[in-house]
This record gives structure tokens, C-alpha cells and sequence, in this order.
């Protein structure tokens, strides 16, 4: 059997190595160091607003549902079409979650739809918009909206990571975001993630509540409680080398993303691109493809699973998980119908042109 081409792994090299031998050899094995705060910088760059590095995407949106008291008595409104970590936290703290479809333009929040439900839910309500497979949701409208309904809004920007919407950077938008540096993405850290805000105020908050809510004493002192959601320094130094290399990932998952428009272009198979309305500012972070119907989908699913080719349906709407059964939608059927007919196909930016061939080869069957 021909190796296993995977849908999205990570791309290292020596860069990484050189960075985590320097991480280990200055002692701080430890989730904080002078690495964890070069990642902050790095971060604070990259998004343009402040940031601080923890253990995952899911625990940045933990310390921002702390942040913003989300609980029992808040709607937490979210796009269906997104990956459950979105509302995983928010969900914890016992909000009553609210579901909106996507705009059929770009998969993202549609806009006129989260007014409806901004305009019926109970306040207070958390707007957390889902970028989507490198692609930005509309940040000028979501903000537009989320202002004028009074809702705070939470950018979960974990795919779009050195993406941006018309040139703001992702995640650049709202009261705070939050990066995903999961083993998958763009840059990863293994496992990592990061808090974002405009306001220092919420990152400072952050990075305390991360680091168990210690107060400035000589022994533990604590007024809150806290979680142990900082990034360790040995992660950190990964995801600087992989900041040193974003550009060249990104030219690299643009090429790939080419590549399929072209094999579809030529094929007797018409795919269509997943829609984007920057695509500029999309990093490609996956290559997503709509099918004429579920069964050619499912067809060319199959021919690269027999060929030992990763690649995986679009998001199941969160509003069909059997966990949020009988929950409210607006609207629904836009992202029903990209879960039916959409594919993620191997993205990984180490591709290599025998592997790309392989999978040309794979899809005409
Ligand atoms: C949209 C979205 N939100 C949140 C997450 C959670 O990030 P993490 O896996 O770093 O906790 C992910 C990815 O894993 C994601 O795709």
C-alpha cells in the first residue's frame, strides 16, 4: 500500500529543531519562558492587536468566555457551520447556545440572519463568529451588527490564522479572538492556541487567569480562580520557526489550492471551488471543494480512500449534532447543503508534486 497522504499535517523542518534545541537548552522546560514571550510578540505582530499564547483554541475561548462572564443567563450565538470547540466552552458554562446558517457567498455567518437572531434572543447575548478554512468572515458587518443589537463579539479565528478580511488581519475585529496552533493548522505548536484582543486590559486578564489567577506575593494568593492554560515554552519556540516560514506555508497551500482548481477545471468531475468573497485574504489553510451532488462527492471520497488519500466532509453543522438536538436555528439549510456536497482534500504544505499526481490519478479513477 502506498503511503498514507493525510489531509492537513504538519510541515517542520530545521527551523523548529534549532528553536526547540535552544528552548531546551536554556532550562525553561516550563509553560512560560523566553520563548512563550517571543510567540506573544510575534502574535502581537502578526494580528495587530495583543496577544497571549496558551495550550489550545479551545482554552483561548475558555479564558474569553471567563472574561466576558458568560454563563447560565447568556445566548451565546454562533455559526452552525464550524467545528463544536467554537461553543465547546461557552456550552460548558451552562449558555443556552443559539445557531445561525451560513451565507451561501462564503460559508461564513450569514449577516441578515445573525440580525434576526441578535434582534429574538435573550440578553445578554455573545456573538463567537467562525472563520473558515483560511477565509475571514466579513468583520466591517459582523461588527456593524453586533453594535447595533448591543452583543459582545468573539472572533474564533483558529483557521484563518495569517489570513485577513480586505486587509485586516484575522481575528482583528470585535472585543477579543482567539488562533488555533492545533497539530493541523497553518502554524502549529502541536498543540497551542492564543487569546487576542485590541483592549491590553482583556490580555493581561487572560494571560493572569492562565497562569492559575496568582496574585503578586510571595506564596500562592488568589481573590479568583484560575486555570493552567499557558503554552510551554518548548511549543513556543515551534511556533516561532513556524512564523519564520508563514509566508513560504501560504504560497505553498495557494499553489496546492491552484493546482485543484485546475485538475476540476479540466475534469469531467466540475467541482467547484468552496465559495470565498476575499480570496486574497484567504490562506487556503484547506482546500475545499463543492461537488455537483453527495453522491459524486461520496464517489471521489472513496477513490481516495482506496488510494490511501486522506480527506474529510465540509463541517457537520453544529445544529444536526445529535448533542444540540432540538436546539434554535436560523435558517440552516445553506451549510446542510455544503456538509452534503463539500470535501477537504489534502492540503498539507510539504505536498509533494508525486503526491499531488497521486491524487490527480485517484480522483479520475
Ligand atoms: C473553528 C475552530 N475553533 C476552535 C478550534 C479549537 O482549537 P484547538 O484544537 O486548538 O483547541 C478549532 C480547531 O481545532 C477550530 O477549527
Amino acid at each position: 500500500m502506498a503511503k498514507r497522504i493525510y489531509l492537513s499535517p504538519p510541515w517542520t523542518g530545521v527551523r523548529e529543531r534549532a528553536l526547540v534545541s535552544k528552548a531546551f537548552d536554556s532550562g525553561y522546560i516550563a509553560p512560560c519562558g523566553p520563548m512563550v514571550d517571543m510567540f506573544d510578540s510575534r502574535l502581537q505582530a502578526l494580528s495587530g492587536q495583543h496577544a497571549a499564547a496558551v495550550a489550545s483554541g479551545t482554552a483561548a475561548l475558555d479564558l474569553i468566555m471567563a472574561e466576558l462572564g458568560v454563563g447560565p443567563r447568556t445566548t451565546v450565538i454562533a455559526s452552525t457551520l464550524t467545528f463544536i470547540a467554537t461553543v465547546g466552552p461557552a456550552v460548558h458554562r451552562g449558555a443556552k447556545t443559539v445557531f445561525v446558517d451560513s451565507d451561501p457567498d462564503t460559508g461564513t455567518v450569514s449577516i441578515p440572519l445573525l440580525e434576526k437572531a441578535l434582534s429574538n434572543v435573550r440578553k445578554p447575548a455573545v456573538v463567537i463568529a467562525a472563520d473558515l478554512y483560511g477565509q475571514c468572515c466579513n468583520y466591517d458587518a459582523l461588527e456593524a451588527a453586533c453594535a447595533r443589537c448591543g452583543a459582545r463579539l468573539v472572533l474564533d479565528a483558529a483557521e484563518s490564522v495569517g489570513g485577513s478580511w480586505k486587509g485586516t488581519p484575522a481575528g482583528l475585529a470585535g472585543t477579543a479572538a482567539i488562533y488555533s496552533f492545533n497539530g493541523n493548522k497553518i502554524v502549529t505548536t502541536s498543540g497551542g492556541g492564543a487569546v487576542l484582543s485590541r483592549d491590553p486590559e482583556i490580555v493581561k486578564r487572560a494571560r493572569w487567569r492562565a497562569q492559575q489567577a496568582r496574585e503578586p506575593a510571595a506564596w500562592y494568593e488568589h481573590r479568583e480562580t484560575g486555570y493552567n492554560y499557558r503554552m510551554s515554552n518548548l511549543l513556543a519556540a515551534v511556533g516561532c520557526a513556524q512564523l519564520d516560514r508563514l509566508e513560504e506555508i501560504k504560497r505553498r497551500k495557494k499553489r496546492i489550492f491552484k493546482f485543484y482548481c485546475r485538475l476540476f477545471g479540466q475534469s469531467h468531475i466540475p467541482a467547484l471551488p468552496f465559495p470565498c468573497a476575499d480570496p486574497e485574504g484567504s490562506t487556503r489553510w484547506l482546500s475545499v471543494f463543492l461537488f455537483p451532488s453527495e453522491s459524486v462527492r461520496d464517489k471521489v471520497a472513496a477513490r481516495l480512500a482506496a488510494a490511501n488519500i486522506e480527506c474529510r466532509p465540509v463541517w457537520k453543522p453544529l445544529h444536526m449534532q445529535p448533542t444540540f438536538a432540538g436546539c434554535t436555528v436560523y435558517g440552516g439549510q445553506v451549510a446542510e447543503d455544503m456538509f452534503r456536497r463539500g470535501l477537504c482534500l489534502p492540503s498539507g504544505a510539504g505536498l509533494t508534486q508525486t503526491s499531488l499526481s497521486r491524487i490527480a490519478k485517484a480522483i479520475a479513477g
